[in-house]
């Protein structure tokens, strides 16, 4: 495969984009990045204080900033994002420019199986919310991001995606 390769990952919160982006970084020997984790690194604040002092408007500045350095990174390496990382400014255009975007299609009844089993308690759009009213949010937020997540290089649809997956269909895509 070639020098540089950046894999970014994109799709809905709970779509297992930190799970598969440490399984497939595992397996090229690549470096692994996470959009959120590099976000609190440079602000010193875990996701939902910056959310709840600054407000989501300062959260996308700054999300837009840290991604487009990652990706000036002069190495290899797969990226998961958040969720909204994808969506806002013009980053899904610099991901795809700089690396091979990844959508991960999963269904939304599995989505919400992984956030209501305390995974909530990290992501601040879904805090306070009862099992209803997330799944009422989930289905608003795929209406808007859709568009977006579908500009990605390589989809991957259904429920068992995996890192093997990935790597078949990336080795389609270097073809
Ligand atoms: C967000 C998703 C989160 C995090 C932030 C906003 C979103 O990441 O970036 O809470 O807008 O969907 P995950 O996709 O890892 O939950």
């Amino acid at each position: 495969m070639k020098n540089q390769v950046k894999i970014v990952l994109v799709g809905m919160p709970g779509s297992g984009k930190s799970t598969l982006g440490k399984e497939i970084a595992n397996k090229l020997g690549f470096k692994i990045y996470d959009l959120d984790d590099l976000i609190v690194k440079r602000e010193g604040e875990s996701i939902p204080k910056i959310f709840m002092d600054k407000g989501e408007g300062y959260f996308r500045r700054l999300e837009s900033n840290v991604l487009s350095d990652a990706l000036d990174r002069d190495e290899a390496f797969v990226l998961s994002t958040g969720g909204g990382a994808p969506c806002y400014n013009e980053n899904m255009e610099i991901i795809n420019q700089k690396g091979i975007s990844v959508f991960l299609d999963v269904s939304l009844e599995q989505i919400l199986e992984r956030l209501t089993k305390g995974e909530v308690a990290k992501r601040p759009l879904f805090q306070g919310l009862e099992t209803g009213e997330i799944t009422l949010k989930l289905q608003d937020m795929l209406s808007e991001r859709i568009d977006y997540y579908e500009k990605a290089k390589i989809k991957l649809s259904g429920d068992d995606i995996s890192a093997e997956l990935l790597i078949s269909e990336l080795l389609t895509f270097f073809r």
